[in-house]
């Protein structure tokens, strides 16, 4: 197969006075004072509804930037109705059409509407200048061009013919309709989700979060200009628990591609249970949930290694990303000199606004997540099996601004070494120098998840004990380094357990839950 080849998109770097710093400020401003309103998209059409929010930034939460609309149920309805004939069209198309319209949308993306889908996830999620480069610019555009790449490796997989019997399989678009149900911290996975089922030539009813109806709007301009035909990719906002059942309960749901809490995934895969019966075919169910990721450094480890990866594995998008470090395991004999320098480095940290691109640190997405942060915050401070050695402040006077936060526990099973936070908290515990095996059977078993973790050793025994020791506790595991930052086509991103189905976003192994494979076998 002859497609471009996809490489992955670089990190501009915003210096001070730079044309591409300009466009950004400047696109900022004016989305931030625009009063945008954000219709449902459906059959490529927008929908105003007699319902609509206010929109507001987390780090300026009494500044209106705009409204959305939120659907009914017969707007759902509508949506469902319109994919399914949309289908009929979008699934004959041959694959160079629809690998055309997607590497388009890649390059309006990294050229056009770059400083305005960066601007959008810097006003609606907080996001730095550089967090919303890494996610909604480049990450973004890695998976649309990665996906077309994707899409190839699947479609060569093919049989051992003979002379007399000619095999061959065609990877079909799943029967019916999917839905996309994306989260509310990142850009990148909302446009990512139904883009890379429509590209294997399904059709999508698309639910992006509250917190994401911004850049959402954004990336449905993209996707209309790049030419993703009506009733494609259809955008519903609103009740989560009203959308998701009426989509689940239609016979022709076939697919569930979901990122987001734990909790929730569960519950809709017990409604698609509920549901089996009805369907036509058995859907597909992929997700993506929590993490409580780790960081393991062996007494050979570097002091400034192992520093920088929690100071940058836990703070960086102020700890909410699903691969952010959440709890570390440290030797004693190593402590005092990691301290020192994550607390040199932490106190660096510039907490503020987004526009304010000497920012490192912005306010957490929302109150929901301020306040619980705030609970554990504030728990931490109250028993006596922990002590906050860094951080420990907040205020949500203006936007939902916690400092980054370390606690030191001298209890391995404390409250915050296994319950996700989602934010910019990480807990620390100080193992014996010789109990690394023990200390591993310890990470293993305190928490539920298994999305990432990371172990930083000079030691390779140390190493291989911990990759075996570890080998069901991070989908995505990190030697030497920060447990964060997976990059489209070098690390396939995800995790078992509590942690998701582990069908690696950002490989071929995701696009292919979104086709049923027919083979046809001819003799002569
Ligand atoms: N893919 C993102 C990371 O690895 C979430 O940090």
């Amino acid at each position: 197969f002859n497609v471009p080849i996809a490489i992955n998109e670089p990190v501009k770097s915003y210096a001070p006075g730079s044309p591409e710093r300009d466009a950004v400020l400047k696109a900022y401003k004016s989305m931030y004072n625009s009063k945008v309103d954000v219709p449902l998209y459906i059959n490529g059409q927008y929908i105003s509804t007699a319902n609509k929010k206010e929109m507001s930034p987390p780090h300026d939460h009494k500044h209106i930037v705009g409204t959305y609309h939120l659907a009914e149920k017969s707007h759902v309805e509508e949506a469902i109705a319109t994919a399914l004939e949309a289908r009929k069209t979008w699934s004959q198309m041959p694959w160079e059409q629809r690998a055309g319209i997607f590497l388009k949308a890649a390059e309006l993306i990294a050229g056009p509407y770059r400083a305005k889908i960066n601007a959008a996830t810097m006003i609606a999620q907080s996001k730095t200048i550089h967090q919303a480069e890494i996610d909604s610019a480049c990450e973004l555009v890695d998976f649309l061009r990665f996906n077309v790449q994707f899409m190839m490796d699947i479609y060569s997989e093919q049989p051992e013919s003979t002379s007399d019997a000619w095999n061959r399989v065609e990877y079909r678009p799943l029967e019916g309709f999917t839905y996309a149900v994306t989260p509310f911290n990142f850009t990148a996975i909302a446009g990512n989700l139904p883009a890379c089922m429509a590209l294997m030539g399904n059709v999508v009813v698309w639910k992006p979060s509250d917190s994401q109806v911004y850049s959402a709007k954004v990336i449905m301009d993209v996707f209309e200009e790049a030419g993703v035909p009506a009733g494609v990719i259809n955008v519903v906002f609103g009740d989560p628990v009203m959308i998701s059942e009426t989509v689940l309960s239609s016979p022709d749901f076939s697919g569930l591609h979901f990122t987001g809490s734990t909790f929730v995934f569960k519950e809709l895969w017990k409604q698609i249970g509920n549901n089996i019966h009805n369907y036509k075919t058995y859907p597909r169910i992929v997700g993506e949930t929590g993490g409580k990721d780790f960081i393991v450094a062996h007494k050979t480890a570097n002091p400034r290694q192992v520093a920088t990866a929690i100071a940058r594995g836990a703070f960086e998008f102020q700890g909410q990303k699903c691969s952010a470090a959440s709890r570390a395991y440290i030797p004693k004999g190593i402590w005092n000199e990691v301290k020192e320098i994550l607390t040199e480095q932490v106190n660096s940290f510039k907490m503020g606004s987004p526009e304010d691109m000497s920012n490192f640190i912005t306010a957490v997405i929302h109150e929901g997540s301020f306040n619980k942060l705030v609970k554990y915050i504030e728990q931490a401070k109250a028993d006596s099996d922990a002590e906050i050695i860094i951080g420990g402040g907040y205020d949500k006077s203006k936007g939902y601004f916690i400092e980054p936060t370390v606690i030191l526990t001298t209890n391995p099973q404390y409250t915050t070494m296994h319950t996700e936070l989602f934010g910019p908290v990480i807990t620390i515990y100080l193992y014996e120098d010789d109990a690394f095996s023990e200390t591993l059977k310890l990470v293993d078993s305190t928490s539920d998840y298994a999305l990432t973790g990371a172990i930083l050793s000079k030691d390779r025994y140390a190493i291989t004990e911990a990759t075996t020791a570890l080998q069901n506790s991070a989908g995505n595991f990190y030697i030497n380094d920060k447990p964060t930052g997976a990059v489209v086509g070098q690390q396939p991103f995800g995790g078992a357990r509590a942690s998701g189905t582990n069908d690696k976003a950002g490989s071929p192994q995701n696009l292919m839950r979104w086709v049923s494979t027919r083979l046809i076998k001819e003799t002569f």
